[in-house]
């Protein structure tokens, strides 16, 4: 059994408005279970994140703002209603468990289908495919992603104001707290990419243009919520699977790591690594050593980790929490596991998007006798 007292992952820590008992978080993972039609988030969804409140914060599954930022079948959104008394089921469960959720909002901009979008096309930066792999659902299974139209200069207030609306009914609905989802090819990813975006206007072209959507978002969300209860997701020059190619991340997420430092956000969630655990490099590399000293808010890394080079990387300093995708999925009770050092459930691929309580909500937690 580990040392709890001196164990780095679990010491209590500051996030912003927040304050985590621990540094085991649960990561932003779609399972693509929302009540059709409507795309409202259901008391399955809500059993799901409550039996996972034991996590220093659990971050939502991406939850589109707008039915023009939905991209996959059965994904929830956060733009109705219906949505929004869904997901009051979710926040009342995971508080109930003694836990603290924030939502990860959600635009998937080129990332999409026109079956989406009652026969039109998606929107992007530009009109450039992704190249990527749509699932649309039940039997039509996969399709390729639809070539976009390019969004107007005076669509872009609109988009902000989806996010806007978005991080309101999130606060309406219980939520500690929001994350911008800035990362994995969607569009505000998009536009920091100098190969998705090939905009001429005051939205493209040089880093302080490609930044622009992503920090009028954060104001705007920010100006909901207040700055300490705000994040961003990143993927620095991660965005190769949905086509989106960054020739120069460094200049483009320095300076956007000092707007974020201007507004005061809470945090900032980097993807640091995408593929299997004994492959992830030990040491940080520069580009996220640099955004990592820059910041001024907490970092929290992300990808593949294990306890093991959890603890390393927060005992380091490279960051101030680990998030966990795949294995949280799978171990209701990470943090327990983890800290008694117990084996872990392997994550079942099959179930992992769409489907009902199977490989959802019947992962086992630690049983008594291994107490
Ligand atoms: C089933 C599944 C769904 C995911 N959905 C999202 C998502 O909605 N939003 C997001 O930002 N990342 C999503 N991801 C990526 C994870 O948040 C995380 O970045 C990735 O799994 C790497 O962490 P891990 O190695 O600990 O699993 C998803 C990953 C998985 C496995």
């Amino acid at each position: 059994m580990s040392q709890t007292s001196a164990d780095p992952l679990f010491q209590p820590l500051e996030l912003g408005a927040l304050r985590l008992p621990n540094r085991v978080l649960m990561s932003p993972m779609t399972r693509s279970r929302a009540r059709q039609p409507g795309d409202i988030p259901t008391e399955l969804n809500a059993r799901y994140y409550a039996q996972r409140a034991s996590a220093g914060l659990i971050f939502s599954e991406a939850t589109q703002v707008s039915p023009q930022g939905k991209g996959y079948a059965f994904t929830p959104g956060i733009h109705s209603d219906e949505q929004e008394a869904g997901w009051r089921g979710v926040t009342e469960a995971v508080h109930a468990n003694g836990g603290r959720i924030v939502m990860q909002l959600w635009h998937v901009g080129r990332m999409s289908h026109e079956e989406f979008h009652n026969g039109e096309p998606p929107v992007g930066p530009s009109a450039i495919n992704a190249n990527a792999q749509i699932f649309l659902g039940g039997e039509r299974g996969f399709a390729p992603t639809s070539t976009p139209r390019a969004l107007a200069l005076g669509e872009l207030p609109g988009i902000v104001e989806q996010f806007r609306q978005g991080a309101e009914r999130a606060k309406r609905a219980g939520f500690d707290g929001v994350e911008i989802h800035g990362a994995n090819s969607y569009l505000l990813h998009q536009f920091l990419s100098d190969g998705a975006n090939q905009r001429t206007d005051a939205y493209g072209g040089s880093v302080s243009n490609r930044i622009r959507l992503t920090v009028e978002v954060a104001e705007a969300v920010a100006s909901v919520w207040g700055p300490d209860r705000v994040g961003l997701r990143i993927g620095p020059g991660l965005g190769a699977m949905g086509g989106v190619t960054e020739s120069d991340p460094l200049p483009v997420y320095t300076a956007l790591t000092d707007e974020l430092n201007r507004m005061g956000l809470a945090y900032l969630d980097v993807i640091e690594y995408f593929g299997a655990p004994d492959k992830r490099p030990t040491e940080p590399g520069d580009l996220h050593r640099q955004i990592r000293e820059r910041f001024r808010g907490a970092y929290l890394a992300n990808g593949a980790f294990t306890a093991e080079t959890a603890r390393q990387a927060v005992k380091s300093g490279h960051t101030d929490a680990a998030i966990f995708g795949a294995l949280f999925l799978a171990n209701p009770d990470l943090p327990e596991r983890f800290r008694r050092g117990a084996p872990l459930n392997p994550p079942q691929r099959e179930s992992f998007f769409g489907g009902d309580a199977k490989g959802y909500i019947d992962y086992p937690t630690l049983s008594w006798a291994e107490t």
